[in-house]
């Protein structure tokens, strides 16, 4: 069975991914923060669960290590966070931090895994907010540069990482009922999940590089 390896699986769309991958047969590397997350993720059928806080250069080293070297057939990076308070300078670079430089350097960290699966795929769960031709709200400054800056950053990866056969996405999961998207969004995390996995599911070396919505919609850059 293919293995994924999933960041943020604690609640929200992360949750629902694992649950998701888990009920489609796939072996799920699922990672948390708290003691309590991690014993529920273990706790599920098909899933083992790793601690990582994708800030901590010491916690992805930790991570890694733990990992070893079973190869991960999809990379999947779903943590992130939402400051929107662009006078919050410290908010504003965690943002960056977390939803764009933690998300690329991890991707380079596993390449190695990656390149030795058998699907070779990696994904971001990016947002519509990080487009910037379709920004006409204006606002959400800190949080859209970041899904902007993990766009562009992954866009890299996906020519960097295209001789080593890795094929990549960036999926916009919708606007999902989750503690981030508020309990007014339209989306169900289950739904979101499953959009998803198809989007992912039909990502592949030709169309790497793309930045396509959970309903196979594209979003201009
Ligand atoms: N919900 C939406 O409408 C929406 C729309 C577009 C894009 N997105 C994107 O979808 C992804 C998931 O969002 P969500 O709505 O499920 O959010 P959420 O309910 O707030 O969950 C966020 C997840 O990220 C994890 N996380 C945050 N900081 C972390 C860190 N430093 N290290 C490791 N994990 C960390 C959280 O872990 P803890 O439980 O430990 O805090 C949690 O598992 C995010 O990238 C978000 O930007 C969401």
């Amino acid at each position: 069975m293919p293995t994924i390896l999933i960041t943020g699986g604690s609640r929200g769309i992360g949750r629902a991914l694992v649950q998701d991958y888990a009920a489609h047969g796939w072996d799920v590397i699922a990672t948390a923060r708290s003691e309590d997350d991690l014993a529920e993720l273990n706790a599920m059928d098909k899933v083992e669960a790793l601690e990582l806080d994708v800030g901590e250069d010491e916690s992805i080293d930790r991570f890694v290590e733990q990992l070893g070297d079973r190869p991960i057939d999809l990379f999947l990076n779903n943590a992130g966070i939402a400051s929107i308070d662009a006078d919050d300078r410290a908010g504003f670079l965690k943002t960056l931090e977390i939803n764009a430089v933690a998300p690329t350097m991890l991707a380079r960290r596993l390449k190695d895994h990656v390149a030795q699966s058998d699907q070779k795929k990696m994904a971001v769960v990016t947002s519509r907010m990080g487009s910037i031709g379709d920004n006409d709200g204006g606002g959400y400054i800190p949080y859209r540069a970041s899904k902007a800056a993990v766009n562009a950053a992954w866009k890299s990866l996906a020519i960097d990482m295209k001789p080593d056969g890795i094929a990549i996405a960036m999926l916009h999961p919708g606007h999902v009922k989750t503690d981030m998207g508020g309990s007014g969004a339209p989306v169900t995390p289950a739904d979101s999940a499953s959009g998803l996995r198809k989007q992912i599911d039909e990502t592949n070396l030709s169309n790497s590089g793309r930045f396509v919505g959970y309903d196979g919609a594209a979003i201009e850059w």
